[in-house]
């Protein structure tokens, strides 16, 4: 099969001449315009060499950052004008190995929460971290943790309060300056990395979490709500400031150069609380990640708080092999104001809108209907007044929310005359309400319920007091996966993420700066993210490291103690193990992680997917200990995780994920037991059956469990995963979106097979047929729905009909040997862009239940080619050609079976004539263009104020697909 000459020319550089590219090409979604970078051999002064080479050529040209130490000799640059053929512009280059593009990166986004902290004991016992300290004496001392980040604001006393010897940070550099962004993306170097003019504050509030110690604060403006101390308390810190005072963006070869840096400068564990989601590990910082990992540099990085787009949404960096990916898990404690129902204290939430209570306010309770519950009433209060409301608290059952909202039911309150609205449901636990600015509105906690309904039904008058002072009650979701942490398997279906740490609700350090903009009185605040969970498993692996400086491990060692000794946890609310996918070997434990007197190696086993599985292993396990110890092994199966329901349906969200507890791999081992003598080892044989497909692509899990002689009270996990099906086979295409149809094309009432991959009138949105006419001015909708993520894809056009049909294109200009793309326009876009993507993107339906629309771009008949010449076709029969590459094929791969590809109907393209194109039969609906856009703007404005109201926020990348702008990437030439 032949090969799409545009990958010869733009991904696969074989010649022996021009120089290899890696990771992301010059026209990948988040590429900076024109920016590369270029790595040497180790004895290249690659500045010297660049500009001879550039002033050669008359390039114009700035550099942006270089690294050479022993880790990497790079020099990245920013070149004017065209820069399409890259290749063309580096070729000669003498001593340069390869080049990359440089893409952008943003913060893992975090959500502010004014929630005061949690006390240590509270906080850091479910992962053994207190235990570490008390019993180990593990502070974190003699280690290193460096910050790739926004800066540290060293000034705050609770980080030591100064830089350079003899203070908790050390050292460190700014590799961009205040002024850097994403739209400034021209970096202004210098020794300073204070954090203290970004609002967010992120880098110094992760320092905080890592080796914070806030105990014993006097002076004004940093005293905290509790004093708290960071995990590894006694750690030492390097500060790399990579974002610029809006924090808006920082790139790629910038991330790259401050990992080097910090190795360079001695880190032995280096945080990165960003990335960017659903990467292939090919980018620059994930190359950085593996070399210093071999070094025995740990890289730890947040895995993404994507969690509401299913799975295979892991950020770059983390999904490097070299980069420990963490995920988030609740706190085990919240704090909440009280509901005390004759003396006993409950916690409750108050409304949103309105909660005019005061302190020590007596409610005179009148239940609505107290069988309320029993009976199903789904909206109680709305017909069924109780005519006691009058001038009393009314107490109505919450439900479903879909059924009506706790501000329609605040509102029959007011209506029956109440002067307070108390929801309540008796399985809940209190959940946040918004309520009715109109009344004063608050939402029981399922104990406060249960107690005061059981009451009331038994005749009683309980007394009902309010307490606004927030106090510390269990959090009923503590020690699940937080719902904003982005799952895996990685896009290789690599067990990504690798552990959890605690990433919700984090109190930590920020800079007096963003206290001021925030107005706050003293420089703390709470934040959460999987950016918090990054920094907390980084300080559990310096106490890690501080316990076994003298075994000097490798990363390899280091992950595996973590990894082993991590605790899988359920799913909130069920009785399954959660999916490996979601929490990887499960919550760190750094008391176990430290004094556990084996490791099990390999840590994690990737089973792949059925075409390719992975049906043996040999593990090792070490005995440490000095006495003979014999190990036991068995397994046990995770959840299932259907995220894919449909093989080629649109997208999955979280909300349509299911759990299930039916498709598992079978585990044998060639020895149940096995004794190994005091520091020795030995190998055992583990075979695994793949279970049979039932479902399409689900990812299956478990894990081994070790139980050791010695330390029978924690036994050691490997967990393991895979996904039934071939996944090479999975469609990129959706050919078939039920679920798109049901939440977008059902409400506008479009029938599901119209909802697919394709073409389709951009008036009716009617799928082209074979034989229609497009007429260029009107131009056609392509209509793009991508089920699973993919490296590269392109939409060509082809000539048809014509016995010489390239002579149409080569009389329009275009050279047929090379591959002739579409240009997709819509109105905000002027200049068009090329049909290609790299990498094209899973779509995604955020949960809840309002239509998103997919995105179509228009083509207006005109074409590029891929170096960069663009022209109208002329009149004439074409075909476009939907191309993927495959999941699990060489990227480089000529052969077409390695494509998903859809090719469209045969149309006839015209020109100029203001003909209708659209009339079509009756096997549709044909809205007008108006209709459809008034509909479809109502549908977005809700589901982005939902968004805006929502627990955790989206990525940018992420809005761009909510407001349908999915898939063509800029390549401007
Ligand atoms: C990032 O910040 C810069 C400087 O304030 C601004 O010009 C740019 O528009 C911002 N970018 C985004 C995506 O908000
Ligand atoms: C710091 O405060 C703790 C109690 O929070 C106290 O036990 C300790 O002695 C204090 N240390 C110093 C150096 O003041
Ligand atoms: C969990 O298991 C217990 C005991 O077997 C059972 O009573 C309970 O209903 C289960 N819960 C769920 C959510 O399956």
């Amino acid at each position: 099969m032949k090969l799409t000459p545009i990958y010869a020319l733009l991904l696969l550089i074989t010649h022996v001449s021009a120089l290899v590219r890696r990771g992301a090409p010059a026209n990948a979604p988040d590429a900076l315009k024109c920016s590369f970078m270029i790595d040497f051999d180790a004895d290249v002064d690659g500045h010297a060499v660049l500009k001879t080479h550039f002033e050669g050529k008359g390039v114009l040209w700035q550099e942006s950052t270089s690294v050479r130490n022993k880790f990497a000799n790079f020099v990245s640059v920013r070149i004017a004008g065209d820069c399409q053929d890259a290749s063309l512009i580096f070729h000669g280059i003498p001593g340069a190995k390869t080049f990359s593009g440089v893409t952008s990166r943003k913060l893992a986004a975090t959500q502010h929460s004014n929630s005061p902290p949690l006390s240590d004991a509270a906080y850091h016992t479910s992962t053994g971290v207190n235990d570490a300290r008390q019993k180990l004496g593990l502070t974190g001392k003699g280690i290193t943790v460096a910050i790739i980040d926004t800066g540290v604001y060293y000034l705050h006393p609770a980080l030591g309060g100064g830089i350079g010897p003899g203070f908790k940070v050390i050292g460190g550099y700014d590799l961009v300056g205040d002024d850097y962004s994403d739209a400034n993306q021209v970096p202004v170097p210098d020794d300073d990395p204070i954090d203290n003019c970004s609002e967010i504050s992120h880098g110094t509030h992760v320092s905080g979490i890592v080796a914070g110690d806030a105990r014993n604060m006097t002076a004004v403006g940093f005293v905290p709500a509790i004093p708290f101390t960071g995990v590894a308390y006694e750690a030492k810190l390097l500060a790399y400031r990579v974002f610029g005072c809006t924090a808006n963006g920082t790139a790629t070869d910038i991330i790259a150069a401050a990992i080097y840096r910090a190795a360079a400068d001695g880190a032995h564990i280096i945080n990165l609380s960003l990335g960017t989601v659903a990467k292939y590990a090919d980018e620059p910082e994930e190359i950085a990640a593996d070399i210093v990992s071999k070094y025995g540099h740990v890289v730890v990085s947040a895995v993404g708080n994507s969690g509401a787009q299913g799975v295979q949404m892991t950020s770059s960096p983390s999904n490097a092999k070299g980069a420990l990916a963490v995920a988030s898990f609740q706190s085990p404690v919240s704090l909440k104001p009280s509901v005390f129902v004759d003396g006993g204290s409950y916690p409750c939430v108050l409304g949103n809108l309105n909660a005019s209570f005061t302190e020590g306010q007596v409610l005179e309770i009148v239940v609505n209907d107290i069988q309320a519950y029993e009976k199903r009433v789904e909206n109680d209060g709305q017909t069924n007044i109780n005519p006691g409301a009058k001038g009393k608290a009314l107490l109505l059952r919450l439900g479903r929310r879909d059924v009506a909202t706790s501000t329609e039911r605040c509102r029959w309150a007011l209506a029956a005359g109440a002067v307070q609205c108390i929801l309540y449901e008796p399985t809940d636990s209190a959940q946040s309400i918004t309520g009715n600015k109109d009344i004063p509105c608050m939402m029981l906690g399922r104990e406060a319920a249960v107690a005061l309904l059981s009451k009331i039904a038994a005749g009683e008058k309980p007394q009902v007091v309010i307490s606004l002072k927030e106090t510390l009650y269990p959090l009923q979701t503590a020690g699940s996966i937080s719902n904003f942490s982005s799952p895996g398997l990685s896009l290789e279906l690599d067990i990504k993420p690798e552990l959890g740490a605690i990433g919700g609700n984090v109190y930590s350090t920020i800079s007096e700066h963003s206290a001021k903009a925030l107005n706050l009185s003293t420089a703390f605040k709470t934040l959460s993210g999987t950016s918090m969970a990054s920094p907390y498993a980084a300080g559990v692996m310096a106490l890690l490291m501080q316990h076994r400086a003298s075994e000097i491990p490798s990363f390899n060692e280091l992950r595996g103690y973590l990894m082993n000794t991590a605790s899988p946890k359920p799913i909130y609310q069920n009785n399954l193990t959660h999916s490996v996918a979601y929490q990887g070997a499960g919550l760190v434990n750094a008391f176990y992680a430290a004094s556990t007197k084996s490791l099990v190696l390999p840590a994690a086993i990737a089973l792949n997917d059925t075409d390719n599985f992975k049906s043996s292993v040999a593990l090792t396990i070490r005995n440490n200990d000095d006495i003979t110890v014999t190990y036991s092994l068995s397994y046990f199966s995770a959840a299932t995780v259907n995220a894919y329901l449909d093989g080629d349906d649109f997208t999955q969200d979280a909300n349509t994920t299911t759990f299930t507890d039916d498709q598992h791999a079978s585990v044998s081992f060639k020895r149940d037991f096995i004794t190994i003598m005091p520091k020795a080892f030995a190998k055992i044989d583990v075979t695994f059956t793949a279970p049979a497909a039932q479902t399409a692509y689900p990812i299956y899990s478990g894990y081994i469990r070790v139980v050791a002689s010695n330390q029978p009270e924690h036994p050691i996990h490997v967990p393991y995963a895979g996904l039934v099906g071939s996944y090479k086979n999975k469609g990129i295409w959706s050919r078939n979106s039920s679920s798109l149809a049901t939440k977008w094309g059902g409400p506008l009432g479009y029938p599901p097979s119209i909802v697919k991959t394709g073409l389709y009138s951009p008036t009716s949105l009617t799928p082209l047929r074979d034989g229609d006419t497009i007429n260029a001015t009107v131009g056609v909708a392509v209509m793009i729905l991508v089920s699973t993520t993919s490296r590269f894809a392109s939409f060509e056009i082809l000539a048809q009909g014509q016995t010489k049909q390239n002579k149409v294109l080569e009389a329009a200009g275009f050279n047929t040997s090379d591959i002739v793309l579409i240009q997709f326009k819509d109105e905000t876009d002027e200049d068009g862009v090329p049909g290609m993507s790299v990498p094209l993107v899973r779509d995604v339906i955020p949960d809840g239940t309002d239509a998103t629309e997919p995105g179509y771009q228009i083509f207006f008949g005109r074409a590029y080619n891929s170096s960069g010449y663009a022209a109208d076709l002329p009149p004439g029969e074409y075909v476009i050609k939907f191309s993927a590459l495959r999941n699990f094929v060489p990227f480089w791969s000529a052969n077409e079976g390695d494509m998903d590809v859809i090719v469209s109907p045969t149309f006839k393209l015209v020109t100029g004539v203001a003909e209708s194109s659209s009339a079509r039969g009756s096997a549709a609906p044909t809205p007008s263009t108006n209709i459809l856009k008034a509909a479809t703007a109502q549908k977005l404005a809700s589901r982005l104020s939902a968004l805006l109201q929502s627990e955790f926020p989206l990525s940018l990348n992420s809005w761009r697909r909510v407001l349908g702008f999915a898939a063509p990437v800029m390549w401007k030439p």
